[in-house]
């Protein structure tokens, strides 16, 4: 299967190297430029054990692939998954959820068929309504 993972930081970089060992082709996005740039030339910003090997393996055998381009990254997925960062708000137990919005409206440009759109970043229960309804405007005019 064709999956995206948008967010390449603990959870985006390790699930989607793991996906990709399984056999699957996965494109990880990130807006922080340097990180990709370092992840195409093979220097792994996080250190979990296995992961280097995993990422070398299945980035030279082309199903792990590196992007800054969301847009074209989702247009080519079936599956996309939101992994982007959930920090507790200042001054309140809550999570900033701006980032998973923000992502799900850039997916919404990018959507023109189905796709199953699975959220992995850390959120109160509701989100994932307010998920669709972002995407689900967008695709639905
Ligand atoms: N780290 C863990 O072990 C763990 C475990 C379970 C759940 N989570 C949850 O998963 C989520 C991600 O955690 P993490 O530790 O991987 O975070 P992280 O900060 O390591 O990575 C998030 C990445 O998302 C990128 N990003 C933010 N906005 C973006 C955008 N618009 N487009 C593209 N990339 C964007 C950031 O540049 C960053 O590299 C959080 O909600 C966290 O609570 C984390």
């Amino acid at each position: 299967m064709k999956l995206c993972m948008i967010g390449t930081g603990y959870v985006g970089l390790v699930s989607g190297v793991c996906f990709s060992d399984l056999g699957n082709d996965v494109i990880c996005v990130d807006k922080d430029i340097k990180k990709i740039n370092s992840l195409k030339k093979g220097i792994i910003p996080i250190y979990e054990p296995g992961l280097e090997e995993l990422v070398l393996k299945n980035h030279k055998n082309k199903r792990l692939n590196f992007s800054t381009n969301l847009k074209e990254s989702v247009k080519k997925s079936d599956i996309v998954f939101i992994c982007v960062g959930t920090p507790t708000k200042k001054n309140s137990n809550n999570a900033d959820l701006s980032q998973v919005y923000a992502v799900a409206k850039e997916i919404s440009k990018s959507i023109k068929k189905f796709k199953i759109i699975i959220n992995k970043s850390t959120v109160p229960v509701t989100t994932g309504d307010e998920i669709e309804k972002i995407i689900s405007k967008k695709v639905n005019k």
